[in-house]
């Protein structure tokens, strides 16, 4: 058979050709940047062995991780080089943005899951439940072409909700947070330890569905909980613990209300839209490529949009992310995290926009806010 000039690249290739451009990124040298994605499943290579014990003693280094045991060191040294091999596919799969070493990469991805996730939907709707109210459809000509709520001055700092699975919580505050200071002109800080400590409602239709501290929860539960018991009370009088402790919720120090909250219609268009008029918006995802991922705009070319499982924050979003290899330039979607500042880009995550990909279309909410002095 003939082989023709001008054939299109195969994919391999072409991943192949983006690994070999990632190899030459500026802190290739450091073991930990070095983005370079060796699989290391092969035991019997002890050079390769030892190369992967050198880039975990680095990564200890960075994350200032220690380990009680030389056992728990070993073991732990094995779920490190299975997540470089986990990063690698990671990589092949969502080539625009960039994997690799994180923060969690001691962690297996039921660790992971357990402990720095905590979405509690059961059904494929999200956790939408029917008696939430739906937001009317929005204006969508108009809208900027980018747009980002940080730069307004409505988003608090990354927080970190540690070994815990409440997200949901994090998620809450930051739709909360926003929503006020639309509402005040004011950005406070506010508490998911009280959401932790004394929220317990259950969905209205999944009835065991409930928001259970570092077990998970659901961000249109807390909302329900808050207009019942009466609002948040800021971050430093009721500062984070990273577990669940008794409820020391105190009515006379809510710093903010819930006054309603909606469901957001579920296409991107509208999602944009309310982003843009609301504030803010509380979402859940699947964050399948999460853990490994470090920086650029996180394309995957599956991720199922069914298995939500991480509640996160909405913030922005932009219309030409730069990616690698020209395959192209993408709308994304930026995405506030509650994983630290050392994870992903500053505590952030860029996502593909228009391709509803990793379910980000699927639980969207937003709330109404008032001061709470201003309603007495
Ligand atoms: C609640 O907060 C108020 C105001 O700081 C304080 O006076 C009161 O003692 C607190 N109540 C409880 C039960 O801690
Ligand atoms: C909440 O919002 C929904 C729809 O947006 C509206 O129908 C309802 O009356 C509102 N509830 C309150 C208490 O304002």
């Amino acid at each position: 058979m003939a082989k023709r000039r001008g054939n299109p690249p195969s994919f391999s290739a072409v991943l192949a050709a983006v690994l070999y451009l990632l190899s030459f990124s500026p802190g290739a040298s450091d073991p930990i940047e070095d983005p370079k994605i060796r699989p290391v499943t092969d035991l019997a290579d002890h050079r390769r062995v030892g190369a992967t014990e050198r880039r975990f003693r680095a990564f200890m280094r960075r994350y200032g991780k220690e380990y009680g045991s030389r056992e728990e060191y070993g073991h732990r040294l094995g779920v490190f080089a299975r997540n470089l091999a986990r990063a690698a596919e990671h990589q092949a799969l969502d080539p625009t943005a960039v994997h690799g070493i994180t923060p969690f990469s001691d962690l297996t991805e039921e660790e992971f899951e357990r402990a720095f996730m905590g979405i509690a939907a059961k059904d494929d709707k999200g956790g939408a439940s029917a008696e939430s109210p739906t937001a009317p459809r929005m204006e969508v000509d108009g809208l900027p072409s980018s747009f980002d709520w940080r730069k307004k001055g409505a988003v608090t700092n990354v927080k970190m909700q540690g070994s815990c699975g409440s997200c949901w919580a994090f998620s809450t505050t930051g739709a909360v947070e926003g929503a006020n200071f639309i509402a005040t002109g004011k950005l406070l800080s506010l508490s998911e330890q009280q959401l932790v400590d004394c929220d317990h409602t259950c969905d209205a239709v999944e009835k065991d569905a409930c928001n259970n501290g570092c077990s998970g929860g659901l961000m249109t539960n807390s909302y329900k909980y808050l207009m019942q018991a009466g609002g948040l009370e800021e971050e430093k009088s009721y500062p984070y613990m990273g577990k669940q402790g008794e409820c020391r919720f105190n009515k006379s120090l809510v710093a903010v209300r819930i006054t309603n909250f909606t469901n957001k219609p579920l296409d991107e268009d509208q999602i944009m839209a309310n982003l843009v008029h609301h504030g803010p918006l509380a979402v859940g995802l699947n964050a399948a490529f999460m853990q490994t991922y470090v920086r650029g705009i996180s394309c995957p070319l599956i991720c199922f949009r069914r298995w939500i499982n991480h509640g996160v924050l909405l913030v922005g979003y932009g219309a030409r992310g730069f990616s690698i290899l020209r395959l192209g330039y993408r709308p994304y979607w930026i995405i506030k995290n509650s994983w630290g500042k050392r994870w992903g880009e500053n505590g952030y995550y860029r996502l593909c926009r228009d391709h509803n990909i990793c379910g980000i279309d699927s639980m969207v909410s937003a709330v109404a806010a008032t001061l709470a002095t201003e309603t007495g």
